[in-house]
Formats: structure tokens, sequence, C-alpha cells
């Protein structure tokens, strides 16, 4: 009998269409995404499945699935999956590092520089007239917060985080960093996590989220950073102490966010970060551009292809289930 595999969502890319010739393929065609009712039902009987990052693998979903023996997923981060039920049933999981670093880099920028000269602020008020209505322009009209000359502090420094020093450094910025494990990086300084918190008048996020970095930035960590700062996230939005967050903005504590990543997505719409207009806000795109997205989506289907060829997958989270 053919190996069963299913895909929870249309994949661009080229190397996709190649499962089809191994197995027998079952796509999630919409439409909008695969309920989590659905994926219990579409994954019965699979031997593996591609997956998105909206897809949640829970310990209980994987627990129903006997037949499973792999799971490649079109994402760097895999806080999606619960890695450790995978990895107890010597299941590999899959992901995508690498391929998305400089457009989620540019993803950051872009936030960083949207939040510091007021852009989508700015946008709203031409777009609606405003600026007829009120026939006003004069030197303290939308300024802003300058980035040449100001201190950028990461908080992990990975090769996403690296890539964002890179663009800040090209615009004058200083660049400092706490990773769990200092690293050596050309022109940042490793600090301690409190000393990033002071000193950075932009703070940007690149961490993994797991138990150990849930919750991170929470309100006492909020509240230690350096007044008038920008906050900048598209890691992921369980990070951040979001309530906290919105508080630390609207009193006018930090001077504006840039965020792409929510606690819970689609974000809902009680969420305080939404009424602020001192956010920049996206839909969870940091990676995306459409040679980013088929670079990825290559990467998931060739780790799929290996595992149904009984091969290592190129880039697996958890390769210790191969020592076995
Ligand atoms: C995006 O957030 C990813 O994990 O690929």
């Amino acid at each position: 009998m053919e190996k069963k595999v299913f895909v929870t969502h249309e994949l661009p890319g080229e190397v996709i269409h190649q499962l089809s010739g191994l197995c027998d393929v079952n796509v999630w065609l919409g439409p909008g995404l695969l309920p989590a009712e659905g994926l219990r039902e579409e994954l019965a009987g699979c031997e593996g499945v591609v997956c998105l990052l909206t897809d949640h693998m829970d310990h209980a979903l994987i627990e129903s699935l006997p037949d499973l023996r792999f799971v490649s997923s079109m994402s760097v981060g895999v806080d999606h999956v619960d890695v450790a039920a995978l990895t107890a049933r010597g299941i590999p999981l899959g992901h995508t590092p690498g391929v998305l670093v400089e457009t989620t880099a540019d993803t950051a920028f872009a936030l960083l520089l949207a939040a510091a000269r007021r852009v989508s602020e700015a946008d709203r008020f031409v777009r609606q007239g405003e600026w007829r209505r009120e026939n006003r322009w004069s030197p303290d009209f939308f300024t802003g917060k300058d980035v040449a000359g100001a201190t950028l502090g990461l908080i992990g420094l990975g090769a996403i985080a690296q890539a964002v020093a890179r663009r800040a450094q090209a615009f004058g910025m200083r660049v400092v960093a706490w990773n769990r494990t200092a690293r050596e990086v050309p022109g940042v300084s490793n600090l301690p996590l409190e000393a990033v918190l002071a000193e950075s008048d932009f703070l940007s996020v690149h961490l993994a989220l797991t138990a150990e970095t849930r919750g991170l930035l929470n309100a006492a960590r909020i509240g230690s950073m350096k007044p008038g700062a920008v906050l900048v996230n598209t890691s992921r939005g369980g990070i951040v102490d979001e309530g906290a967050l919105a508080a630390a903005l609207s009193s006018g504590r930090l001077y504006a966010a840039g965020i792409d990543v929510f606690a819970e997505e689609p974000v809902p719409v009680d969420n305080p970060l939404l009424y602020l207009p001192n956010v920049v806000l996206t839909p969870h795109i940091g990676s995306a551009t459409a040679l980013t997205r088929a670079r990825m989506a290559d990467i998931a289907a060739n780790n799929a292809i290996a595992a149904l060829q009984g091969k290592p997958m190129p880039h697996c989270v958890n390769p210790e289930v191969y020592a076995r």
C-alpha cells in the first residue's frame, strides 16, 4: 500500500511536486486554513505531514497518530509542534532555517524604521484626507526618532539578529546584544540582558519561543527598558507581555513598537496593541517574499522526501532520533 502524506496547504516552489511520485499525497485546498479538528481527521493513517506554523501539532494530536513517521514544517520556528512528543516516538521534525534570514531581517528593520518615523500613522493621516482637511504642515509635523547614532539592542544573537545588526551598522547605529551564551559578532557588544534593556533606544527580539523564553519580556523587563525606546518583535508574540507593552506605549513610557507576531494569531480584535497609533502592525510576514517562501517550501519538501526515502532530513530539529 502506498504511504500517505498530508500537506496542510498548497505550497509554492518546485520540489513539492516530486512528492506525488513517492507517496499518496493529499493537500488541503481550503477555503482558508485547515481547522484543528480537520487536521486530526486528515492525518489519520498518514505516514507524514508537511505543515505550516499555523498547524498546531500538540501532544494529544501526535499521540492519536500511530502511523506518523515524520513531520516537516515550512517554518524555521517550531513552537507549534510538541518536539518532545515527536522525539519520544523517534519521529524526525524538519524545519527551514537559513533561507529566510535576510528577508526576516528586512522586515525587522522595516518595522524599526516605520515605528521610528511614524510611517503607518502618517499614511493613515494622508489616506484619510486629514492633511488636506487640516491644511497643516509645520516644523514639528510628524516628527519621529532618529536611528543614526542610536543604540540598537538585540535580544538573541542568532543568524537573523546578526543580519539585523549589519543593517543597523550601515544606518550608523551602535549595536549591543544579549544572548544566552555570548557570541562574537563584528561590531556587536555582548551585554547582560538588563544592560541591553536599559541602554537600547531600539530593541529587537530574535529568540525562538520555548519554555525558557515565553514571557521573557514581562512587565518588569518592559518597565526597565530605556524611557522612549522602540520595541520591534518579528520572532514570536509569546515572548512579550502584550498587555504590559500596550500599557507602556499608551502611557508614553515607550515611544513606539513594530509588531509582526502575536501571542494569539490571527490577532484577536480586542488586543490593545491594535488601538494604539504608535504601533506598526503586520500579520506575521517576516519571511514573506515570493522567493523566500518558495525556498522554504523547497526545503520542507526535501525534508519530507528524505524521510520518505528513509534518509535523515537535511534540516532536522531533533536529529537525535537518528542516533538510536
Ligand atoms: C516564521 O515565523 C517561521 O518560523 O518560519
